[in-house]
């Protein structure tokens, strides 16, 4: 199972079927601020769906497809994580992420993601990480901007948003432009 310690209060672990209720009373009390950028939130209307999801997201992992993990602050679910898709031929994962609205602000999604990266860079040796934003989504792109990754340019109309095609931002880091501090 995929556990990784961010600090003395943050710790990522996968999700297992017993987070199911866990993870979805979080979706389900963050529902309006997570809908805005994300495309599963109305689809996710019930625990049922959250368990479904959670055994498909086993599978995936098991498969070295993609990674689903909870975010845990001092033991209390804030959000999640994880990779969309590994490319292992290319050595190239793409990660995402969301976090409960009375969690931000304090650095915490970056600090997880900062963590994501030093790990496959070390342990995975991948070579690139993308994030993908919307080019609208400022809290978004604000993280990996922070973390120095660079543009690499805009997908026209790469997504759906509440009835809406929205562009979005590639951004990318490669494992010789990473600094681990
Ligand atoms: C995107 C999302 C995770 C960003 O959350 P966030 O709280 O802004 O990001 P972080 O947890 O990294 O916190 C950064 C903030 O904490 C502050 N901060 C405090 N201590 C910090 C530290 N040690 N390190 C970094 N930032 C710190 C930063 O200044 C920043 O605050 P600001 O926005 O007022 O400038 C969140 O808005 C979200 O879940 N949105 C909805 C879902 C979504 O859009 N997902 C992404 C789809 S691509």
């Amino acid at each position: 199972m995929f556990k990784l310690k961010v600090d003395d209060e943050i710790e990522i672990r996968m999700l297992k079927e017993s987070d199911t209720e866990t993870v979805f009373a979080l979706v389900d009390r963050n529902r309006e601020h997570l809908r805005r950028w994300l495309i599963w939130v109305d689809a996710s209307d019930s625990p049922d769906i959250t368990r479904q999801y959670i055994r498909d997201s086993k599978r995936r992992y098991e498969n070295k497809e993609a990674l689903s993990a909870g975010i845990w602050l001092n033991d209390e679910l804030v959000g999640a994580t994880g990779v969309v898709q590994y490319e292992w031929h290319n050595r190239i994962m793409e990660i995402g992420y969301w976090l409960s609205a009375d969690q931000q602000g304090k650095g915490v999604m970056t600090k997880v993601v900062k963590a994501l990266i030093d790990d496959a860079f070390s342990n995975l040796k991948m070579n690139r990480i993308e994030i993908h934003c919307a080019t609208g989504n400022t809290r978004s792109r604000a993280i990996p901007e922070r973390l120095g990754f660079k543009p690499d340019g805009v997908m026209r109309e790469a997504g759906l948003i509440n009835g809406q095609f929205v562009d979005k931002v590639i951004y990318s880091m490669l494992a010789s432009e990473w600094k681990t501090s």
